[in-house]
């Protein structure tokens, strides 16, 4: 029960790995704050949890300063603080770089990037002002590195991403407040499945860049947020972590099974 006593926000809650993280936290004993755009998707999820007095759902678009603030004041109004944010939401477009409208790229900035700029800053002031340190991870991604030109603005969002979590960490390391980023490879949630992999050459091609030979689970990405937001992570801050099944690291492509 390494979170008792603390209160975590997660955005994107409602399913894949922000519900993964949520659950994560939740069962290891933290009072958790559900956060979602999709009201139907979340209050599905919220029930699932089945213990009201430690949950509580909020419909929140993380693009709005208004609503970002209202979520970390609804988490001190409902559970007293907050101690750990998950910058979690995100979405992803699949085009051609010279397809790409300014109303796409704004679309997919203004979550993926100005989303967790306002959740480090609203969660930033909260706990600075409650004085007992915190804990913020944003969600990035192995496309914070690489560059794939299917996914330009998601790439340009996910590299934006890690320089606010090393900036912020420097920002709060006085607070004893630490910022750090995981950056997933393949999980195969509604984000993936049938858009950056919908037919058999595309799993070809993930799993030719995947060492470990398979895609990973919310659960996997879970267990790394739950370490990071945990004492026993207490002297990291501002990297991003990548739990990719070896695929950043890897040159060349690998054998993929039938
Ligand atoms: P998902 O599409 O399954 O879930 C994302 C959730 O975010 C949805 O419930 C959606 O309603 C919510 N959301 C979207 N826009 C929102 C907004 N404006 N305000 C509040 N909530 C909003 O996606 P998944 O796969 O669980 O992704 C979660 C995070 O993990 C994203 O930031 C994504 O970029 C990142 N990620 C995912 C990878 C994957 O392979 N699935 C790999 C690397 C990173």
């Amino acid at each position: 029960m390494r979170f008792a006593n603390k209160v975590a926000v997660v955005t994107g809650a409602a399913r894949g790995i922000g519900k993964a993280c949520a659950t994560r936290l939740f069962d290891e004993g933290a009072s958790v704050v559900l956060a979602d755009i999709d009201a139907d998707v979340l209050a599905a999820t919220a029930r699932e949890f089945g213990s009201p007095d430690r949950v509580h759902a909020t419909v929140t678009d993380v693009s709005s300063k208004a609503q970002v603030d209202a979520l970390v004041a609804e988490a001190v109004a409902v559970f007293g603080g907050i101690d750990i944010m998950v910058n979690n939401a995100g979405i992803a477009m699949m085009q051609n770089l010279l397809d790409i409208t300014e109303a796409d790229y704004d679309a997919v900035l203004s979550v993926n990037l100005k989303g967790p700029f306002l959740g480090v800053q609203a969660a930033g002031r909260q706990m600075i002002a409650q004085g007992r340190g915190g804990v913020i991870i944003n969600m990035s991604s192995i496309n914070s590195r690489l560059s794939n030109p299917r996914v330009t603005t998601y790439a340009i969002s996910k590299g934006g991403l890690n320089q606010l979590t090393g900036t912020a960490s420097i920002a709060f390391a006085p607070h004893g407040i630490r910022v750090c980023g995981v950056g997933p490879g393949t999980i195969m949630t509604a984000m993936v499945d049938g858009s950056f992999i919908s037919n058999d050459d595309e799993r070809r091609m993930v799993l030719s860049r995947t060492p470990a030979g398979r895609y990973g689970t919310p659960e996997e990405v879970a267990a790394v947020v739950a370490f990071l937001a945990s004492d026993d992570a207490s002297y990291m801050s501002g990297q991003t972590v990548y739990p990719d099944g070896g695929r950043l690291i890897l040159n060349y492509t690998v054998p993929v099974e039938d």
